[in-house]
Formats: C-alpha cells, structure tokens, sequence
C-alpha cells in the first residue's frame, strides 16, 4: 500500500505499457515498473516520474543514435565533453565549449577550428562534438585530412568524384582531423579545396590542425589556394587555440620539456582573426 494509497491499479499499469510499445519507447518501458513502484511508494511526485520515464527514452534513444554513428559516421572512438578535464588545459575556457556543445553553430553553418600542439585534446574535442551532434540525431562524417585525401583521389580516378563531393556535402557536421601531420600532393590540395568550398555556408565543418594558418601555404603546397580555403573557413567560424601542455605526456614532465610541447602561446599572431 503506498503512502497515497493510490498504488498504480494493474490495468493502467497495462495500459501503460501498451501504450510506451506502441510509442516504441523500449527505454521508457524497461523504466516503467520501477517508476511506478516508486510512485506507489511515495518517494516520486508525479512530474518528476514523467520526467524519469521520457529521460529513460531519451538516454536509450541517444545509445543507439550513437552506436548508429559510430558505425555510419566512422567515429573512431567515443570521448564526451564530461571525460574533459579543463584544469589541465587552462586556456581552453569551458564556457566556449560548453556553447558549442549546445550545438547552435550547426543551425548556422559555422565552422569549428581546434589549433594547437600535440596530445592537448583538439580530436578529444573535435570528438566529443561529433558525439554530441549524433545523439541530436544529424548526420556525422569523421575522417583525417589524410583518409580524406585518398577517398577523393580514389573517386577521382574512378570517375565518381562529383558523386563522392556531394556525398561529402551531405552531413550535418564533418569532422577533419590531424590536418599538417602528412603531406599532402598539390592534387590533393585542389580536391581538399573543391570539397570545402561545396561546404561552405552549406553545412559546419570541424578541422583540427598542429599548424597556425600561416602555415597552411607550406601544408598545400600552394600559397593562393590555402589563403582562398582560409578565407572560407574562418568567415563563419569558431576558432580555439589551445596552448598548453601534452595530456599524453602529463606524467613525464621531463619529456614534456625536452619534447618542447609546452610551447610559447601559439598563434598569438592569429588574434585578429578570432570572432
Ligand atoms: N584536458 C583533457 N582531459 C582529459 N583527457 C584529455 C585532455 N586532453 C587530452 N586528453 C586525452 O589525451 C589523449 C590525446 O588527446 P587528443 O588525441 O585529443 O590530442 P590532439 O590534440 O588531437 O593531439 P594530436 O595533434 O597528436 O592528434 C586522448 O586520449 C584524449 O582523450
Ligand atoms: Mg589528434
């Protein structure tokens, strides 16, 4: 008997389980009973026990939007905003990247830059965005500059490379890592810089480069085509310069040092050009 003295009677008990089936909220279902134990205990107000019901949908729903992207949108590995620690990366400022993870850059076709040296978390980031943008349920596409390259030089030989550009259009958000790391052919260059032109105020693209846009010219091999991509990219766009210390190296400080990956504030000179 609960406190109330209205336990739940079996028939609305079945009547909501009928009803979550036919909703197809398997989460909500599983959730059902002990919701409804709780209530008739007296431990749940009525609103918080909606509340839990639609949240046991939402958490199921957003696993299998994610376990879905992981495949579709080739996400190597899943990192969260929540397993980001900012004390270890002070110039990282957690209001920015709390707003992007709002995900409003989305909605307004903006890019997202992450610059910065080794091991500081720019594909933890770029990554945990991704994640974020398919539990909302939008399409991803995660991929390095260098697996990128090759996908489109491989359409380009086959003949399909319009088809594989508007493919590439298509996602909600595009994620571009590891961009400086590899070299990159002057053909490569030129489809990198047909697709993002197709991408641009099209859709939100995330890059994340070890190298300043000044260096860009040297990446491309050409100084008129990497200055036409960056005018593009950074038009609508969020850039975040992180300058700090190597996550993967926080415990062997020496090495650090030695490996220089504690740098002079990078790309202070890029100042003028963040929004
Ligand atoms: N501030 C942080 N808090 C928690 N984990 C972090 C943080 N920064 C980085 N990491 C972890 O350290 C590892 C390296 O980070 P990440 O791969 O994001 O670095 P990166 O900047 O992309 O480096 P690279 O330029 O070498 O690709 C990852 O496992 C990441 O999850
Ligand atoms: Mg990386």
């Amino acid at each position: 008997m609960s406190r109330t003295g209205t336990a739940t009677a079996p028939s609305l008990r079945d009547r909501l389980r009928g009803q979550l089936a036919d909703l197809k909220m398997p989460g909500a279902l599983e959730a059902l009973d002990d919701i409804l134990r709780r209530v008739d205990g007296g431990e749940l107000a009525a609103g918080e026990a909606l509340a839990q019901l639609l949240g046991a949908h939402i958490t199921l729903r957003n696993a299998r939007r994610l376990q879905t992207a992981m495949r579709s949108a080739r996400l190597p590995v899943v990192k969260t905003l929540g397993d980001f620690d900012f004390s270890f990366q002070p110039s990282v400022k957690r209001e920015q990247i709390e707003s992007l993870h709002t995900l409003g850059f989305l909605e307004r076709k903006e890019n997202i830059v992450l610059l910065g040296p080794p091991g500081v978390g720019k594909t933890h980031l770029a990554l945990s965005l991704a994640v974020a943008t398919a539990e909302s349920g939008r399409r991803v596409y995660f991929t390095t500059l260098a697996d990128l390259l090759h996908s489109l030089e491989e359409a380009q030989a086959a003949g399909r490379l319009t088809h594989r550009l508007r493919t590439l259009v298509f996602p909600t958000l595009m994620v571009i890592d590891e961009i400086g790391y590899l070299p990159i052919t002057r053909t490569g260059a030129m489809l990198f810089f047909q697709l993002m032109a197709r991408r641009y105020e099209h859709a939100s693209t995330i890059l994340t480069s070890n190298k300043s846009f000044e260096e860009w010219g040297e990446i491309f091999g050409d100084e008129v085509m990497a200055a036409a991509l960056v005018d593009r990219l950074v038009h609508h766009c969020h850039i975040v310069n992180i300058c700090g210390n190597s996550y993967r190296l926080r415990q062997h400080a020496d090495l650090a040092r030695r490996l220089h990956t504690a740098p002079e504030p990078a790309d202070q000179r890029k100042e003028g050009r963040r929004r």
